[in-house]
């Protein structure tokens, strides 16, 4: 049976206004301006709300991206963190935001953050465009959280299904069509 049906889920409209009130909110979160934030893009998924996010920022920021991969061609947790691309920025001493598409069982996050943690940021957050608490195997909150969705696998606005559907403008729920 072929996965092929796009229901939208979250709208490209709801996805900006979201948006802006997370970079008012960080802009709120970090207002000195000689802290350094440093953006962290999870890749591939989060690519897509980087770009939007950081301009929805107003303070200055830097910007980095890594790659991790845990997941297979499917639509279930290998299990396994892979680190395919590391930063070409040092982090110590700044204000870590991690930048993810969605926190699912929150087994790459929590790889991420203690990777992470040893490279001595002032400190770290999580922004995640997604969130499926249902779903949490490690306890892991985002301080910028998107929306909360239900159990059900997304795609668009960066997120994928065998490397499809990621430049769709919307987040849509894939299903058996
Ligand atoms: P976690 O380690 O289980 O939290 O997995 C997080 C990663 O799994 C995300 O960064 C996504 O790349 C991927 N993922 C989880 N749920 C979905 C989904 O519904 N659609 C597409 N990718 C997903
Ligand atoms: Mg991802």
């Amino acid at each position: 049976m072929a996965l092929d049906k796009l229901t939208v889920l979250i709208s490209a409209e709801q996805i900006q206004n979201r948006i802006r009130e997370l970079g008012a909110k960080i802009d709120g979160d970090y207002p000195n301006p000689a802290e350094i934030v440093h953006l962290i893009c999870i890749l591939k998924g989060a690519y897509v709300f980087m770009a939007d996010l950081s301009r929805a920022i107003k303070r200055p920021v830097i910007v980095d991206f890594m790659g991790i991969s845990s997941y297979g061609k499917g639509k279930t947790s290998s299990g396994e963190v892979r680190v395919t691309k590391d930063l070409d920025t040092v982090i110590e001493g700044h204000h870590v935001i991690i930048v993810e598409d969605i926190v699912d069982s929150g087994v790459t996050l929590t790889y991420l953050l203690n990777l992470l943690d040893q490279r001595k940021p002032r400190s770290i957050k999580i922004a995640a465009l997604l969130d499926k608490p249902e779903r949490r195997l490690r306890p892991v909150t985002a301080a910028y959280a998107g929306f909360s969705i239900p159990d059900e696998f997304v795609v668009g606005y960066g997120l994928d299904y065998a490397e499809q559907y990621r430049s769709l403008p919307d987040v849509c729920v894939l299903s058996e069509g």
